[in-house]
């Protein structure tokens, strides 16, 4: 048995002594469906360098320009190959086999980083994002969400059919508030959450990255999910050093296996 299945059979333990099991996911859990991870090794911002911190203040200073980017089909570049994978992303087996826990009772919620859609084409129902989906559109006034497939763009900035206000991107941007919606939500689950699961993110951005230490202080407990170390490591009670991909399967069958 390897290491990390040693492991495994340390989670199976907590998450049966569990009442209220939350998953925080990052980009690695759709690492193995094509899609690049932002930091560690190939990560996009390894790669292309941080994006600016204020891209939020300059869409409100000139959101025209903001959709002329949108609008023009690069092809080359961070958001243009985060596109392209997205695009020819579908669900893997981690994706998968946290539906199939949260069908069996053991997920509560899943609160993802991920925009891609991945979580929803795979059928979880539990499910918050906390920085948006790219297949949605959102007016920053009152937060109505379009499908981007059925909005035509009349004019730049196309404006809000409910209340006038401009519409952009569902996908939250670095310097934006989170909705404030989501982020009360992701608080409520955090707050009921006795044991979270650690699938694939770095434990770099705030807020998400402050829900396993605020579930850590209340007497929780953290399983991490991740082929290498993160800042959130040293708080966790256990380490599948693993890809989601493979071991979140794994964990299934041995809930399984004890039916
Ligand atoms: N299985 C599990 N984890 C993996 C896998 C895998 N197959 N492959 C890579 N990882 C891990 C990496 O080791 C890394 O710790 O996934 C993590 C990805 O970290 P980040 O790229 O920082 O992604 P994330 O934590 O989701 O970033 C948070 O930062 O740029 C913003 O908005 C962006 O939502 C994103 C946020």
């Amino acid at each position: 048995m390897q290491e990390w299945e040693k492991a495994l059979a340390e989670a199976v333990r907590l998450l049966h002594n569990a009442r209220y099991v939350v998953a925080l996911v990052g980009a690695g859990l759709s690492q193995e469906s094509g899609i690049p991870t932002f930091r560690g090794p190939g990560g996009l911002w390894t790669r292309y360098g941080e994006p600016p911190m204020d891209g939020y203040q300059r869409f409100l200073r000139d959101p025209r320009a903001y959709w002329e980017e949108q609008l023009r089909q690069e092809t080359a570049g961070p958001r243009a190959e985060l596109m392209q994978a997205i695009a020819q992303a579908r669900p893997n087996p981690g994706h998968l086999a946290l539906v199939d826990l949260e069908r069996r009772g053991v997920l509560k919620c899943t609160i993802t980083q991920n925009v891609d859609n991945l979580h929803r084409e795979a059928g979880s129902q539990r499910l918050i994002e906390i920085h948006g989906n790219r297949t949605l559109l959102r007016c920053i006034s009152c937060g109505l969400r379009l499908p981007r497939k059925e909005f035509v763009v009349r004019e730049i900035p196309p404006h809000c059919p409910e209340c006038g206000g401009i519409i952009k991107g569902d996908g939250v941007m670095f310097g934006e508030p989170i909705p404030k919606e989501w982020l009360e939500a992701c608080y409520a689950e955090t707050a009921r959450c006795d044991c979270m699961l650690l699938i694939g993110t770095s434990g770099t951005v705030y807020p998400a990255a402050g829900f396993p230490q605020i579930v850590k202080m209340r007497g929780g407990s953290l399983i991490e999910f991740n082929p290498l170390e993160t800042h959130l490591t040293p708080l966790c009670d256990v380490v599948v050093r693993a890809s989601a991909a493979v071991a979140l399967p794994r964990l299934v069958q041995m809930l399984s296996a004890e039916g």
